[in-house]
């Protein structure tokens, strides 16, 4: 489905939901990072200067379709009501607001519980998808997707709800999509991509298309794991994607053979638990104890990661080094403080 944007379809007048990526870190009701709330305001004022009204649909973490008042978005609604200057309302209800939602004035702007409450916004059955985003899509008369971190999931609120209502891109996917479009084509080089996060099958597709067209690429963060296990390291209790090991290996071999030099992390900080309070301590990256889980890069790895970002002239960079959320694994974040 291609999506136009603001520039080619500016939604005036009208009744918008709009999807936003919002998953910041929560603890206790206290927002760690407003950096993506931050990140959505330019579309929600332009659709304000555009006299519509706007119902916003995010999610927060996982919830698997329980409600958990630890995920709740009211924080969230509370912070962009203080970052807009003006009232965002919000509702514990996700479902059954038909009447809320379609007598919001222009200007005013609702914001639903965490759609991840509801099992349906990400149920693998479709038809329970496309239930839950028909009914969501009685809130509005127009979609606008910006919800960059989750826009390649099939959940009904991203994928089944587009497809229901007129709709277009918001200003973070469209700048996004602009800068990867000059990534993908032409770059200035050196061209190095860092990444990170958690999975290396959330980013394998992305890894695949830019491998014949990056100079370096480095990783960190929970995937490098799965990079490790293909290299035949012992990785410990460390998070690993067993069934991507062969894929893995294949692009390791794919790399080398188009000249891509790989950085992966030499040390590692590893603990015994995933968790806050863990002791940490730093290993070789090929001596990581059985009984012990990697949650960082270590020091060695972040100056070396740092000195080769350096020579570079484009840097695409994806997700964390490591847990950057525990106080204890800050090295990833100290890679930044390097550069
Ligand atoms: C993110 O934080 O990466 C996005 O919000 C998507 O979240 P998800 O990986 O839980 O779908």
């Amino acid at each position: 489905m291609s999506i136009k944007n603001f520039s080619e379809i500016i939604p005036q007048n009208r009744r918008v939901i709009l999807r936003c990526d919002l998953n910041v870190p929560v603890k206790n009701g206290v927002i760690g990072d407003d950096g993506r709330i931050f990140a959505s305001l330019s579309t929600i004022k332009e659709l304000l200067d555009n006299n519509c009204s706007i119902v916003v649909i995010a999610h927060l973490g996982r919830p698997k379709g329980q409600i958990n008042p630890d995920l709740s978005l009211q924080p969230i609604a509370k912070r962009l009501g203080e970052l807009l200057n003006r009232e965002v309302k919000f509702s514990t209800e996700i479902l059954g607001i038909k009447n809320v939602a379609q007598t919001l004035a222009p200007g005013e702007i609702l914001m639903l519980e965490n759609i991840r409450f509801l099992e349906n916004e990400t149920s693998k059955d479709e038809a329970l998808r496309n239930k839950l985003a028909t009914e969501l899509s009685e809130y509005g008369d127009f979609y606008v997707g910006d919800g960059f971190g989750a826009v390649h999931r099939k959940h009904a609120s991203v994928y089944e709800l587009a497809r229901l209502l007129p709709h277009c891109a918001g200003n973070l996917i469209s700048n996004e999509v602009k800068v990867l479009e000059k990534l993908s084509s032409n770059p200035d080089r050196p061209y190095g991509v860092v990444l990170g996060g958690a999975k290396v099958s959330d980013k394998i597709g992305v890894i695949s298309n830019l491998l014949d067209k990056v100079d370096v690429l480095i990783v960190g963060g929970g995937m490098v794991f799965t990079f490790l296990a293909a290299n035949g390291m012992q990785i410990g209790k460390s998070l690993v994607e067993t069934d991507l090991v062969p894929t893995v290996k294949d692009l390791l071999l794919r790399a080398n053979s188009l000249g891509v030099k790989i950085l992966l992390p030499s040390d590692i900080v590893v603990a015994k638990e995933f968790a806050e309070n863990s002791q940490p301590s730093v290993v070789s990256s090929d001596q990581i104890p059985m009984d012990q889980m990697g949650l960082d890069i270590g020091p060695d790895s972040a100056r070396a990661f740092a000195d080769e970002i350096k020579k570079c002239k484009t840097v695409f960079w994806n997700g964390p080094m490591g847990v950057f959320e525990f106080a204890n694994f800050p090295m990833g974040q100290r890679l930044l403080r390097r550069l």
